[in-house]
């Protein structure tokens, strides 16, 4: 135990968990303050390793929420890479979801599995729009512009730049004398061979002549390690899945299952259900290697009968998300702070770890969810308008934006987002969540690092070195805390300036 008095002195000021969280309140994550232990060490010594679930280890506490404007696989490939998990969202097919989840399993570092191809009869002009949109050229070309076509060529900048003529095909112009390298090759030597050929683009190719994957140049540089990364046994990055109760859900559940999902997620706004528990028993009777996250649940009693049901994981707030409209449009849910402790003080008991999803939006409040029990932090908003987000960017007066979105929006519920809200054979529909746009936040392999630095140093200010000896002290009442009134929120908050820079969380 680290938040220990060099000289032996036990003197607890403050109030404990327990206590905070006897008022007949709600309270949210701004309500309260944890008061500061001792440091004998440095945010570097600080270890974030935790549990998802009962039998999932995470290095870090953060995962990016199954929302259509958050995870697809570019997000859950990063969440991956940094130590966390990303869930897939549902608000597509059967097909569309498993595609999504086998892309990130295939995933290698280094090596673009699904490139952008086309066939010697697309066009120049083709090229072009595929250049304005993703800014590269340096394209595969196959027999018919597909990954199980052949590889007869590659098209480059160098081959088009002054062909006046946009309609001239491809075929005409690409390059046949390839430099290419067989599957299986690893990353080093793909790189020497990249190194020495000085081409920009290196084809990954099977016995059958057919493009496995591709390795660039420009990302050479790029290639960073990822000591954090959360893996499978075979190596492989972990990924979630969410599904609805409803029961066509049991298909996805088997075909998730086969392509290697880690974790399912089952997505309801309101958990505590017998659409839910019945899913809970199918999955922990037919796949009982899936572990399952159960939720969404904000009491001790919704939390008891999910837990009872199976529930490897639960998933805690009714409410607090930043697109949600839930607690003004039903008057039903929780201060997600109250939310958190209590279903946690009650799921630390059966061993399940909590996730606290929704309302997270800066460092300071994943530090209060962690001190308060939770055991992940799930964020919507936070991850939203990155780079790895789905969606495209586009400029409003000069600012780069991109969509977010609630899964009770109209707009997604009419994409069949409303899965998680019991309402999906309603002919009305009665929208719990919005849907607007958020600031473009650079890359989530940047954010992150950066939120993990400023969750360390709130480590170092508490004076506890992981999450486990900090959910002891909180069970122990050593972990201290003082609620705030609001003119100690506004007192902690910038003030008296006649004008300021907030810092941004885009970090380049
Ligand atoms: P955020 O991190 O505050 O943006 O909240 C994200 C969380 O909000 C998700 O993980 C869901 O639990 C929840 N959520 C997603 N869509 C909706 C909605 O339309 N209404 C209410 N809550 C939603």
């Amino acid at each position: 135990m680290s938040n220990h008095s060099p000289f032996g002195i036990e003197l607890f000021d403050g109030v404990s968990g327990e206590e905070l969280f006897s008022v007949n309140m709600g309270l949210t994550y701004r309500d309260f303050l944890v008061l500061p232990g001792y440091i004998d060490f440095n945010p570097s010594d600080v270890e974030l390793e935790t549990k998802l679930s009962k039998n999932i280890s995470l290095k870090r506490p953060l995962m990016s929420s199954p929302m259509d404007t958050v995870t697809e696989t570019d997000m859950a490939i990063a969440q991956a890479l940094m130590g966390g998990i990303g869930i897939i969202h549902y608000n597509n097919s059967l097909d569309e979801q498993v595609e999504l989840v086998k892309k990130v399993k295939r995933y290698e570092n280094g090596f673009i599995k699904d490139p952008i191809l086309l066939s010697p009869e697309h066009t120049i002009a083709d090229l072009d729009a595929i250049k304005e949109k993703h800014g590269f050229s340096g394209i595969p070309i196959t027999e018919d512009g597909t990954q199980s076509g052949k590889l007869v060529g590659m098209v480059t900048n160098r081959d088009v730049d002054f062909e006046p003529n946009r309609s001239t095909k491809l075929g005409k112009v690409m390059t046949k004398d390839l430099i290419t390298a067989s599957q299986g090759i690893s990353l080093k030597e793909a790189n020497d061979i990249l190194r020495t050929s000085k081409k920009g683009k290196l084809p990954i190719v099977d016995t059958q002549g057919r493009l496995v994957a591709l390795i660039c140049r420009s990302d050479l540089k790029k290639n960073k390690e990822f000591p954090y990364a959360s893996k499978d046994d075979s190596k492989k990055l972990r990924v979630g899945a969410a599904i609805s109760t409803l029961p066509e859900s049991r298909d996805r559940v088997a075909a998730l299952s086969a392509v290697g999902v880690d974790v399912i997620t089952i997505d309801s706004a309101q958990g505590n259900s017998s659409y839910q528990i019945e899913m809970i028993q199918f999955i922990k009777k037919n796949y009982p290697t899936i572990d399952i996250i159960a939720g969404n649940v904000v009491t001790q009693g919704q939390a008891a009968n999910l837990i009872a049901a199976g529930a490897d994981g639960l998933r805690i707030g009714m409410g607090p998300g930043s697109i949600c409209i839930t607690q003004d449009t039903m008057a039903v849910g929780r201060a997600q702070a109250t939310a958190v402790f209590k279903t946690a003080q009650y799921a630390a008991k059966h061993n399940v770890p909590v996730i606290a999803d929704g309302g997270i939006s800066n460092i300071g409040d994943i530090a209060n969810a962690l001190a308060i029990g939770a055991s992940m932090c799930m964020m919507g908003s936070m991850f939203a308008g990155t780079k790895e987000a789905p969606g495209e960017y586009f400029y409003e007066n000069g600012i780069r934006l991109k969509k977010y979105r609630g899964m009770a929006s109209l707009e997604a519920m009419n994409k069949g987002g409303d899965k998680r809200y019991f309402s999906e054979s309603q002919k009305i529909k009665v929208a719990q969540g919005v849907s607007g746009y958020v600031v473009d936040k650079g890359s989530v392999l940047n954010l992150i690092p950066y939120l993990i630095q400023g969750l360390r140093q709130s480590f170092q200010d508490m004076g506890y070195r992981t999450i486990p000896e900090l959910h002891s002290a909180l069970r122990q009442g050593k972990l201290r805390f003082e609620r705030r009134t609001e003119s100690a929120q506004a007192q902690g908050s910038v003030h008296g300036l006649y004008s300021y820079t907030k810092p941004s969380m885009r970090v380049e």
